[in-house]
């Protein structure tokens, strides 16, 4: 017997979707979702390290109001905030991406939708075109026949995704010991038919990631690609040469190689190698609008969150969803204001200082 969704105006955090979702989700798909590689330590950083830093607010600064518009890509958004790209939502919710989707939309966050979705690309973008203003973009595992790979980018061109946000993290799975239990459901690649192919072909081995493949995957659609999953200055640094338009600094939530630098430590890095010839985003333990504002100072144009949609989603569908995003929004805004940053344009890295604690 299903028991009646709870209201969604009763949460005033991220952190209560979480706690409210470990009472209510199934024990496997929680264990999927909220879990990390092997010990995880940079699931735990990622969070702790946005603690680590502290802010130089100005104060009398007249500032009442925070605008948090930008442009993403070029494109006007209303929040430099996205959801980020996660498998097989159909776990967490019947209507899968939809609710997600549509409350993004809605509120003017981007919405990146993975290669491992439940519903067909073309489903989301036919059901969530009316909802809003946010963008969709469409997340690219790779696959092993580069022919199918092709077409995944085709189609998500033709069903109006405005970037191609290739993940380069996952050469192969990162060791989870829920995966050896059983009851870890896993992004196993090669067991989701992509997008509602087949299961063509079996999948016996692994493509090799290359940057040779970025080049290759920037000739099949005129969208701007995305290399989400990288961490360090050198990589950026190759992923400008090979045409990155944006690169999401991730460390795919502590699910790949553990014992990388929390998110927000890669940051700096990345953004001095940069130097402006991409946008940077980042993801990885965003549960906080401070957490936001800590990013954009140190140089992010658009923050990702994760885990906190599904937990909202599971426990309170689009609604849910719908609140956590404006959880974040009045956060960030709220901390702006405090920071007396009237705009995204003032946060910049000299309001943040290391904690000296
Ligand atoms: C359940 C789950 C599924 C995910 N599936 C994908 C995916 O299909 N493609 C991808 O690029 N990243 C995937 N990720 C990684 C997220 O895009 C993102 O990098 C990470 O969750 C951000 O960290 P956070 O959860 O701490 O906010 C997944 C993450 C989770 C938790």
């Amino acid at each position: 017997v299903a028991a009646p969704a709870p209201d969604p105006a009763r949460f005033g955090t991220l952190a209560a979707f979480e706690a409210a979702a470990r009472e209510f989700m199934a024990p496997a798909v929680l264990d999927y979702v909220a879990g990390g590689s092997w010990d995880e330590v940079t699931l735990a950083e990622n969070s702790a390290a946005f603690r680590r830093y502290r802010f130089r607010p100005a104060v009398l600064s007249g500032v009442t109001t925070a605008d948090l518009s930008t442009t993403i890509l070029g494109r006007d958004a209303a929040v430099p905030l996205a959801v980020a790209p996660m498998a097989q939502q159909g776990w967490c919710h019947p209507d899968a991406e939809l609710p997600a989707a549509r409350a993004a939309a809605a509120a003017g966050w981007t919405f990146a939708l993975s290669t491992l979705s439940t519903c067909s690309m073309e489903a989301v973008a036919a059901e969530t075109a009316l909802a809003g203003p946010g963008a969709r973009w469409f997340q690219l595992y790779i696959q092993r026949d580069l022919a199918l790979t092709r077409s995944l980018v085709e189609r998500a061109a033709a069903a109006g995704y405005e970037a191609v946000v290739v993940t380069v993290d996952v050469p192969v799975l990162g060791y989870r010991g829920t995966d050896l239990r059983g009851v870890g459901l896993g992004e196993r690649r090669g067991n989701f038919p992509p997008q509602g192919h087949d299961r063509t072909p079996p999948a016996r081995g692994r493509t090799p990631l290359t940057w040779e493949l970025i080049d290759e995957v920037r000739t099949w659609s005129g969208l701007p690609l995305v290399i989400k999953g990288l961490l360090t200055g050198e990589d950026a640094g190759r992923a400008v040469d090979h045409g990155a338009a944006g690169i999401l600094v991730s460390n795919h939530g502590g699910r790949q190689l553990d014992r990388t630098p929390a998110a927000i430590d890669a940051l700096g890095e990345v953004v001095g190698a940069v130097d402006g010839h991409a946008e940077v985003y980042l993801d990885g333990g965003v549960r906080r609008g401070l957490d936001v504002v800590l990013a954009l100072a140190l140089g992010a144009r658009a923050v990702f969150v994760g885990r906190p949609i599904l937990y909202a989603l599971s426990v309170a569908g689009e609604a849910g969803v719908a609140r956590a995003l404006e959880i974040v929004r009045v956060e960030t805004e709220r901390a702006m204001v405090l920071l007396g940053a009237g705009s995204v344009r003032d946060l910049t890295p000299d309001r943040v200082q290391p904690s000296r604690g």
